[in-house]
């Protein structure tokens, strides 16, 4: 099976661990703080803390920011459901907004449309390495927080991702572009919001001879160990992002040759994380809906995914917001989209064994 995203892990990291391991550093330390030194030179951010997860990233940045009971946080469907599911566990709504048709991020003009007196927040999501089109997101004055789990190399017109809103969070989970196995980095520019997250990331014991708890923190510090491997990932960031341009080269192509296949769209302004590669696959023009094409890709032993079905359709999120209206952009994406096989760790044969088996398919099923 040519695995969807295999991690991109080599001696390097091997050794870092062993080395983090025989320093006796098995929580947070040395090796966490340099991660966070380090991604604050590259993110062009002030702060920067690393933290067990994105989503542990997210949610303390909303708790940071106040978030509660009574107030409404406006996301996009097209997401990690763990970007909703944040906003759940602080007490607040989550008001999901269509997304565009052209790169199925959050659409800015029903951001705007969707701001209410209870609005706290707006959560925008980074799809796939595009950036959202944030300066209108911006404009309305309210706290933004990115979820640039995606995004980690990407600007926009000019401006790094990391640098630009009130908070971003970042992930380190297994398939990202800074791959730790799990783990997560908030990025910020303001000092409050930093402060707060520090002392929510771990219970601290406060200075004195019998401990005592400040904050009722959470437990969301991220060990040397991971730390260890992501400080080597970020070392081959570059040599990585060189793999992933001649990949996207080859699928982009290659699907230019495929009717009804269409890659989602990029904005020649902003640099691409190049992340994920996701093709909307339309039933008509292609003879086959995107299931047809997973399941035969599947039996050419050709690993893909969906990023993402739309949160307001999964089973919670239907139940408990029964009045939720309908989405059409993001239903009809969420019925379309489907992820190639993407990583550094892939040779330029394999993707040119999952292009010819895409092929395959298309020619078969068109049949
Ligand atoms: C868009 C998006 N947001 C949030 C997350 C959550 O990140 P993590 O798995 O590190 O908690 C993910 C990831 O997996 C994601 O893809």
């Amino acid at each position: 099976m040519l695995g969807f995203q295999p991690p991109a892990i080599g001696e390097e990291e091997i050794s870092a661990v062993a080395d983090a391991l025989r320093s006796g550093w098995l929580t947070s330390g040395p090796r966490a703080a340099e991660l966070e030194r380090r991604a604050a030179e590259y993110l062009e951010a002030e702060h920067v803390l690393a933290l067990a997860s994105g989503t542990a990233a997210l949610h303390l940045a909303l708790v940071a920011l106040g978030v509660g009971p009574g107030d409404e946080v406006i996301t996009t469907p097209i997401t990690w459901p763990a970007t909703a599911n944040v906003i759940v566990h602080t007490g607040a709504r989550p008001v999901f907004v269509d997304v565009r048709e052209s790169d199925l991020n959050i659409d800015p003009v029903l951001v705007a449309a969707a701001v209410t007196e209870r609005t706290k927040a707006l959560l925008p999501v980074h799809l796939a390495g595009q950036v959202c089109d944030l300066d209108p997101i911006l404009e309305l004055g309210l706290p933004v927080i990115e979820d640039a789990a995606h995004a980690f190399e990407s600007r926009y017109r000019g401006r790094k991702v990391g640098s630009i809103s009130d908070v971003t969070c970042f992930s380190l989970y297994a398939t990202k572009n800074v791959a730790a196995g799990e783990g997560g980095l908030l990025a910020t520019s303001r000092e409050d919001v930093a402060e707060a997250v520090r002392d929510l990331r771990l219970m601290r014991r406060s200075d004195g001879s019998r401990y005592d708890i400040p904050v009722p923190g959470y437990k969301a510090n991220l060990s040397d160990v991971l730390a260890a491997i992501a400080l080597c990932q970020l070392d081959k960031l570059e040599r990585h992002a060189e793999i992933r341009r001649r990949q996207f080269a080859a699928y982009d192509s290659a699907v230019a040759g495929l009717g009804g296949i269409e890659p989602l769209a990029r904005d020649d302004r902003d640099v691409h994380a190049l992340h994920l590669y996701v093709v909307r696959i339309d039933p008509k023009a292609a003879c086959g809906t995107r299931d047809d094409y997973q399941r035969a890709l599947a039996e050419e032993n050709v690993a893909t995914s969906i990023h993402f079905l739309p949160v307001h359709m999964l089973t919670w999120y239907r139940e408990r917001f029964p009045d939720q209206p309908g989405l059409p952009v993001a239903e009809r994406a969420g019925d379309e989209i489907l992820s190639l096989p993407l990583s550094p760790a892939h040779s330029d044969d394999d993707i040119a064994d999952a292009v010819a088996a895409l092929e395959r398919v298309h020619t078969r099923l068109a049949a």
